[in-house]
Formats: structure tokens, sequence, C-alpha cells
């Protein structure tokens, strides 16, 4: 399959991974054949690529790393939080200790598959898609840094609940178009304390879990909020919830601003190791996500071009790539597969682009 821009789709083309909205409603199923007004359907939503069918398939099905289902269902139960603070009780905790049981359930296979990011999310999506997301990047760091289950489900419960505090912002300030002004940036601050006083008042979770809400904007040099704390004064939990929630925000459309690739992103969270993230942390966050996700499209140093087939753990840079053009710009004539893995590191990516012609 090859991520694709929709102004590079054509009607007949086959969609290669199913669509959904945030409330788990479908969109576009698998195997779908691509018609005009589907397209026009998925701009309106924000939704800038889809997955296509190549068929020069190898066969080989990408397994999502969270069963789609289990994703759709962790929406669902962030959602009722954030919109009802009512429901957030002893039982509702229980839920969503039993939700991230599961998902760590699906982490812990024994495959060894990097971070796909599925770049395909509609923008009203982000707030709880966020939660899910920030919840499933610090998972996989933590077991990079050998958590046992124990520590991952409070890890993970206090990961997805992060941004609870937000229910308590007004939202035309939360999802303001322009920059905020000091005072109004003052106010969104307080999600951290509004979040540890919500979940305070659940006798079931541990401090371990509701302390990443209040600590999640602290920075390893003291330069956060709200306490301005540093290095390991700041919970382990909150070093690797602060790095998931900055490269989540970073690489997804917001109201104000258009996403970072994956590459820039990566490069900004190295860029701050050290400084606002604990650098042993970053390295186990990299280590688990691909550059460059199966799909993508990427040009090589050579001028050839082509998509991402596969990647291998330990080679996040060096994906294995299916060539369609050669350095011309010309198709080759039969296409074929590179494992950047394998070949010396003389031939790199130099480029991502959406915009390949598949056929
Ligand atoms: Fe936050």
């Amino acid at each position: 399959m090859i991520l694709m821009s929709l102004d590079m789709i054509r009607e007949g083309m086959v969609n290669a991974r199913p669509i959904f909205t945030s409330q788990g409603l479908m969109l576009l199923d698998e195997d779908v054949v691509i018609k005009e007004r589907y397209l026009n359907r998925l701009k309106e939503l924000g939704i800038r690529s889809i997955y296509i069918r190549d068929d020069l398939g190898d066969g080989k099905i990408v397994r999502d790393m969270v069963r789609k289902e289990l994703k759709i269902s962790s929406f669902i139960v962030i959602e009722n939080i954030m919109n009802n603070l009512c429901y957030l009780d002893e039982n509702e905790f229980d839920n969503i200790k039993k939700i991230i049981n599961k998902i760590i359930e699906d982490l812990l296979t024994p495959e060894d598959i990097l971070v796909n990011l599925s770049e395909i999310r509609a923008i009203d999506d982000y707030t709880f898609g966020h939660c899910v997301n920030v919840s499933v990047l610090s998972l996989v760091t933590a077991i990079s840094l050998g958590y046992d289950k124990e520590k991952l489900i409070d890890l993970g419960a206090g990961a997805i609940l992060h941004d609870i505090g937000k229910a308590r912002i007004e939202f035309n300030i939360l999802n303001k178009p322009s920059s905020l002004t000091m005072s109004e940036y003052e106010i969104v601050k307080r999600h951290t304390t509004y979040g540890y006083a919500i979940l305070n008042n659940i006798k079931n979770i541990s401090f371990d879990s509701k302390i990443i809400a209040l600590s999640h904007h602290e920075r390893y040099d003291g330069n956060g909020y709200p306490h301005n704390i540093k290095g390991e004064d700041i919970h382990e939990y909150a070093r690797i919830v602060s790095i998931a929630d900055v490269y989540d925000a970073l690489t997804n459309d917001r109201v104000y601003k258009k996403k970072a690739s994956i590459d820039e992103a990566l490069d900004y969270i190295l860029s701050m190791s050290g400084s606002q993230f604990d650098g042993n942390i970053v390295n186990k966050f990299v280590d688990n996500i691909a550059r460059y996700p199966v799909g993508k499209g990427i040009v090589l140093n050579t001028g050839f071009k082509g998509y991402v087939i596969s990647n291998k753990k330990g080679y996040t840079s060096r994906p294995v790539v299916r060539i369609l053009y050669n350095n011309l710009g010309k198709r080759v004539k039969v296409p074929y597969i590179l494992d950047l893995s394998e070949i010396e590191d003389s031939i790199n990516i130099v480029e991502t682009t959406d915009d390949i012609e598949l056929f």
C-alpha cells in the first residue's frame, strides 16, 4: 500500500486501510473502490492523504500495533469522560485500566514492530485521538525501559488522562485559531493542576498515575510548568509522557497550525534531548518510531523515488523501499525492492512525498 495525497488519487483506485471518525463511524472501508464523492467527503473532514492498494503487492499485511477496535473503544471512553466529568468515577477508571491492559497485550506481542504512525486523522479528532496516541507512545517507550505490567498499567492510565484538566478550560480558549494572549496562556496552563485535582478524587488511582496530569508540562531543564521542577525531580512517568505529548501534537494538524512531518518532529525531539527532555528516555522513544512509515513516498539522494514497504527494528531511518522512478523521473521498467538496512549508507532518504504516481 502507498500513502497518497487525495489530489493524486483517481477514481477506480482502491482504499487499503479502513478510515474511521473518532466516534468509531467508518468513513471508508478497506478494499472500497474510490469515487470522486468519497474524496470530496474526506477533504471536507480535513483528511489530506489515505493509503491506496498497490498491485505490486508482496503479500505483506501491515499489522496495527494496537487493534483498531481497541483504539476506537478507547476514544469513546475518553470522549465520554471529557464531555461529562461526572462519568469519571472509580468504575470508569477501572474501565480505563482494562482498556490499557488490552493495549499493553497488543504491544507486547513478540513481533518486533516499529510504530508506523497512521498519518490519517481528521482535524476534529485531535483531542481524543491525542489522548490515546500519547498513551500508546508512552507505553512503547516504557516497554523499552523495561517496565513491568503493573507499572505499564499505571503509566498508560495516567497518560490517557494526562489532559483531563482541559475539560475545565473554556472551549473557545482551547480551540482559538490564533495565538493565545499571555492571560489566556496562563488559563490553559491550569489544566495541569485541574487535572490533578480531578484525579485526586478517584480512590483507586495511584499517585504515579495522577502525577502525570500535574507534571507532563514540566521540562527537564526546569523551564516548564506549573512548578518549574527539573531533572529527576520530575516523576519519570511525566518525563515519558511529556515527550509523547509534544511529539503527537507536532505531528497532527491543529486549529492553529499545520502538522510537522514525522521526520521533522523526531528531529525536534532529538534537538531537545537533555534540555527539555530526559536524554535517556528520548533515545528509547526514537528507537521505536519508524521515521518513514509504511506507505510513505520517499526520494533517495540518488534521485530515485519510491515508497516504504516495511521497517525493521534497529533501523528506524533505513526502511525497505520499492523503487518506482529513476533519477530522470522516468518510471523504471520493473519496480524493485531496496532494503536500505542491508546496503551501504551512502544511499539515503533525503525527502518524503505524498505525490508519487502509483501507475
Ligand atoms: Fe497538557
